[in-house]
């Protein structure tokens, strides 16, 4: 009976004969096991090996030892076949853990993990001189091997938004090669996106200071992120780890990709990703934003809110406010620019003043005008913008900033709209060619399971029951599923997920302190313009009153504290509320 050998060099460090494992701690047993499974289905000369075994000793000496090293690997079943000059092992009956990582397959998150403690982790033969050589040598190719794979994976998670994979697939790409330019911009790139700016920042600094100065050409690539970080991204607090986790939108990042690709090409394209309420638009966007804004150009995000809808041209004029910021900005047209500044200038003061103003200038010229700013500004770099909730747009600003950027125009430029509603850019069937639109579906059945179980608490993980339930009820639509997942947490009652989307949005509003209900009430009047001293303003209650509704609010998950502004949390909720 020959027995089955098989190597693992990830995460820990062994060879299994069969039943019986070899560790290092065997010394030059298992040395000789390693050399001759890495050389499976090649014979290797006996002198060779008792040079590399047993250097030191006399020739009859070496022959012995390895005689008897040979004699209890046949004990243990080992595959061996020696003759007088040559032993060797058969093929297939090896197998090396690592091979597994190198047949295209994506790998799974364990694997990564225990890739990011490298391969033969501890691992440091001490049998002879030139068995180390032998090794290190080894070892190198197989992380060189690795490594490739591993970067085309890495590109791919990048693109598909899972930056909790990336963490750790850099991580193990770092383990694997220390000096690897992708896996150190990667987890800087991780790190910044998680909110981590200044951890993000000292991964680089390290890097850059590893590479030295004589290496310029090392530099240029870690250097213009670390640019990229330190100026475009806000310090934003961390975020928690329910916030983190963005599953199963790979293809729908991989498509902004491209457009965006196709933008920084020069390109102009607009895109409206339209889907029901809670599926994730918002989301999508922001993750695409965080990853755009550190390939460099000029992203910016505009959200509408209901209110939106009665300012005319309001979200059109933010959008020319910013651009009239930006480099590039004083190359364009000085009629245009006096006619956008003018626009803007009313902007502050609200409705009449730039209703006049606009009644002055026809929509024609207001879109030539921005259009010219546009060019100028995609001159020195791509822009992209994003504007949200875009069923809430006014009229004039929808038709203005579709004219703009719906026009064919070989220009760095694109815009992506999220709407709740497919037919908002219906009038635009005469830019039918540059305007696309995507339905955002529900979520596929592994990744709304995933979700599920990373939110339910890990005692509750793996209750089969609850899973089904909130899956069923939720139908793929995250918001539902965040939604369902608290509720449960809060109350432990399965048979309370039965209740439907609003029965629960109603109940959870029910349990709120008076106090905690008005400040929800405040922030959804207040909406993008709720800061902590407005709230106060509005609410007259004590400091120490109103900290202690928002802390309620926050540990029920119900509103986001971000940049000392804090937002209801979403707006199905708002709309609860409002129903109230
Ligand atoms: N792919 C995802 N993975 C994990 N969580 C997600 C995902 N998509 C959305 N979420 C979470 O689900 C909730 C709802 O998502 P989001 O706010 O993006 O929905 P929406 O489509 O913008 O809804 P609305 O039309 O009401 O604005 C948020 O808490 C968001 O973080
Ligand atoms: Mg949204």
């Amino acid at each position: 009976m020959r027995a089955h050998v098989s190597v693992r060099t990830l995460g820990i460090v062994a060879i299994d004969v069969g039943e019986r494992r070899i560790g290092p701690s065997s010394g030059r047993l298992f040395a000789l096991l390693l050399y001759l499974t890495s050389r499976r289905g090649h014979a290797s000369s006996r002198r060779v090996v008792q040079e590399l075994l047993f250097p030191q000793a006399q020739n009859g000496q070496a022959a012995h030892s390895l005689r008897q090293l040979l004699y209890r690997l046949r004990q243990l079943a080992a595959p061996i076949q020696a003759d007088a000059d040559q032993i060797s092992m058969p093929l297939e009956l090896v197998s090396v853990d690592w091979w597994d990582l190198l047949d295209g397959r994506a790998p799974a998150m364990s694997d990564l993990e225990q890739l990011s403690h490298g391969v033969f982790p501890g691992y440091s033969p001490d049998v002879s001189e030139s068995y180390r050589e032998w090794f290190e040598t080894e070892r190198a190719e197989i992380s060189l091997r690795l490594s490739r794979s591993l970067t085309t994976h890495l590109t791919q998670l990048r693109g598909g938004g899972r930056w909790d994979m990336v963490d750790v697939a850099a991580r193990a790409l770092l383990a694997l090669d220390p000096l690897s330019e992708e896996g150190t911009l990667a987890r800087a790139e991780a790190l910044a996106i998680a909110g981590s700016k200044s951890a993000a920042l000292g991964v680089i600094d390290e890097y850059l200071h590893e590479v030295g100065e004589t290496q310029s050409q090392l530099r240029v690539a870690p250097r213009a992120l670390r640019r990229r970080i330190s100026e475009r991204l806000p310090d934003v607090s961390l975020r928690t780890t329910d916030d983190q986790l963005f599953v199963g939108r790979e293809d729908a990042m991989r498509m902004l990709g491209a457009m965006g690709a196709a933008a920084r090409a020069g390109g102009q394209q607009v895109l409206l990703v339209w889907g029901e309420p809670g599926i994730g638009k918002t989301r999508l966007l922001s993750e695409y934003k965080a990853l755009a804004s550190l390939q460099g150009g000029i992203t910016q995000m505009y959200s509408c809110q209901p209110h939106d809808v009665f300012r005319p041209l309001g979200i059109f004029c933010d959008l020319v406010e910013q651009l009239l910021q930006a480099p590039g900005a004083l190359g364009c047209d000085p009629g245009a620019r006096e006619l956008l500044e003018r626009l803007v200038s009313t902007n502050t003061h609200l409705g009449t003043a730039r209703e006049e103003a606009s009644a002055e200038a026809p929509l024609t010229a207001i879109v030539r005008s921005l259009s010219d700013l546009v060019s100028s500004v995609a001159v020195e770099c791509p822009v992209l913008i994003l504007v949200d909730d875009a069923q809430w747009l006014d009229r004039s600003s929808l038709s203005a900033i579709l004219g703009v950027f719906a026009g064919r125009s070989p220009r760095r430029s694109c815009l992506v709209l999220a709407s709740r509603n497919r037919a908002l850019v219906a009038g635009a069937d005469s830019y039918s060619d540059s305007v696309f639109s995507v339905r955002l579906n529900p979520l596929a059945p592994a990744p709304a399971l995933e979700l599920t179980r990373n939110l339910l608490r890990s005692d509750m993980r793996g209750d089969t029951e609850v899973e089904r339930h909130v899956l069923e009820q939720a139908k793929g639509n995250p918001f539902f599923i965040r939604l369902f997942c608290s509720h449960f947490l809060a109350t432990t009652d399965a048979e309370s997920l039965k209740h439907t989307v609003s029965e629960i949005l109603e109940r959870r509003l029910e349990q709120l302190s008076v106090e905690a209900m008005r400040v929800l009430e405040s922030c959804v009047v207040l909406g993008k313009n709720c800061t902590f001293a407005r709230l106060e303003a509005l609410l007259e209650v004590p400091r120490h009153q109103l900290l202690r509704a928002v802390e309620e609010l926050d540990d029920r998950a119900l509103v986001q504290i971000s940049d000392g502004c804090f937002l209801s949390s979403h707006a199905l909720l708002g709309e609860a509320v409002i129903k109230r």
